[in-house]
């Protein structure tokens, strides 16, 4: 029997040499890998500035904070996705309001916005899921409407564009995410990006204490009497030179790894075609997928809130099936209204919102990193194949 994670992390020998490099130098702090990082993130996804921080959560909570979302404030963000993108509102003081999603894209549903909006609203957090792009023209149509900020949470987004221009570059930054699940990854990490020089300089500041000058300037200059000065309050979101040494390896190979995550989606989408209960991930020329993730539905029957239960226990029996075949996957995320903490803060209900309690119970994430092998990938087909849902 075959064993197939869900996710595989594989560092290149160039990888491996890089993360010497600050080891030998002894500079592991924010520094020189850590810029040359930004510079390659910002020439692969087109934004003026990129800001590496140590990892998305702090992307978003930063990103919120250096716009002036404060205690108090709306914000709204999708139902289904990682905690973390309503965590990042809590954490200031203000109220994630929850937008259910579409369960054909497990995106933000646009024409559910605007009745969520209130005096209160500051900002959207469209999140790009899975690789996804958000419908994010009409997103911004209603953030200009009403004067609201959109922060991006592309934590997922890698190789991501929507009419041919990467996301993270659409709102008034971009947030991304490094961890292992992800298509590049610095074990923990994050970047932001923006088009807004001012902006990029107060994101800078503030992930370092709200420093006016880096560790790395005061270490290089000439001056030693110098403390910087602290003009906004700051926090420690510093990503390491180690972290971005590798970060900064893999961009080398930015093009190769998402083309080899696309031609295994490719694959799968040939395979899905021909199993009529499972629906394959949204795809059309507009949307250029990032694949972060594989992500079906599983319908052997149209879901409705009667038959929820019923198809959740086939789709956890799939799973148990393969499982047993040694073919790892998970449930695409969850639903943040039926987590506990917000359940209970909120007093939130599943069906409160039906596209996410859906999604939650009925999908399911196939393996996909770039070195799943063509003996993989058939022993995985071979298995669905002869499944009777
Ligand atoms: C949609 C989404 N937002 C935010 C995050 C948080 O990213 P990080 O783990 O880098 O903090 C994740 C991580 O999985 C995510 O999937």
């Amino acid at each position: 029997m075959l064993k197939v994670p869900i996710a595989k992390t594989e560092f290149s020998e160039d990888d491996l040499n890089a993360i010497m490099d600050p080891l030998r130098s002894g500079w592991v702090v924010q520094g020189p890998h850590v810029a040359d990082f930004e510079r390659k993130w910002s020439e692969y996804t087109g934004a003026p500035h990129s800001i590496a921080v140590s990892n998305c959560t702090t992307a978003l909570h930063l990103s919120l904070a250096a716009c002036g979302v404060k205690a108090g404030d709306e914000v709204i963000v999708p139902s289904f996705t990682w905690i973390a993108t309503a965590n990042a509102v809590e954490y200031l003081g203000g109220k994630p309001v929850l937008c259910d999603v579409e369960t054909e894209t497990f995106n933000i549903d646009p024409s559910k916005i605007e009745k969520l909006i209130t005096p209160r609203t500051k900002a959207i957090i469209p999140v790009h899921l899975f690789g996804l792009s958000a419908r994010i023209d009409e997103i911004l149509k209603i953030a200009e409407k009403h004067n609201l900020l959109v922060i991006e949470d592309a934590a997922c987004g890698f190789g991501s564009k929507y009419n041919g221009k990467h996301v993270g570059n659409f709102g008034t930054t971009g947030c991304f995410s490094f961890h292992p699940r992800k298509a590049i990854t610095t074990g923990e990490g994050g970047m932001i990006i923006t088009a807004d020089a001012e902006l990029a300089e107060r994101l800078r500041s503030m992930r370092d204490h709200g420093a006016a000058v880096s560790d790395h300037q005061r270490h290089t200059g000439s001056k030693p009497y110098l403390l910087p000065e602290f003009p906004y309050l700051g926090y420690n979101y510093r990503m390491t030179d180690i972290q971005a040494s590798i970060g900064s390896s893999q961009m080398n190979r930015a093009e190769d790894i998402h083309n080899k995550r696309t031609a295994i989606a490719d694959k799968y989408d040939r395979l899905i075609d021909s199993i009529e209960w499972l629906q394959k991930p949204f795809r059309n020329k507009q949307y250029e997928h990032g694949f972060q993730a594989y992500v079906c539905m599983f319908s052997p029957e149209e879901i409705s809130m009667k038959n929820i239960d019923s198809v959740n226990a086939s789709r956890n029996a799939f799973m148990d099936y393969l499982q047993q075949n040694g073919i790892s996957t998970r449930p695409g995320t969850h639903a943040v209204h039926m987590l506990k903490y917000y359940r209970e803060k909120y007093g939130f209900k599943n069906e409160d919102y039906p596209g996410s309690y859906i999604s939650s119970q009925c999908s399911i994430a196939f393996p996909l990193f770039p070195t799943l092998s063509d003996e993989e990938f058939s022993y995985i087909a071979d298995k669905i194949k002869n499944y009777k849902a």
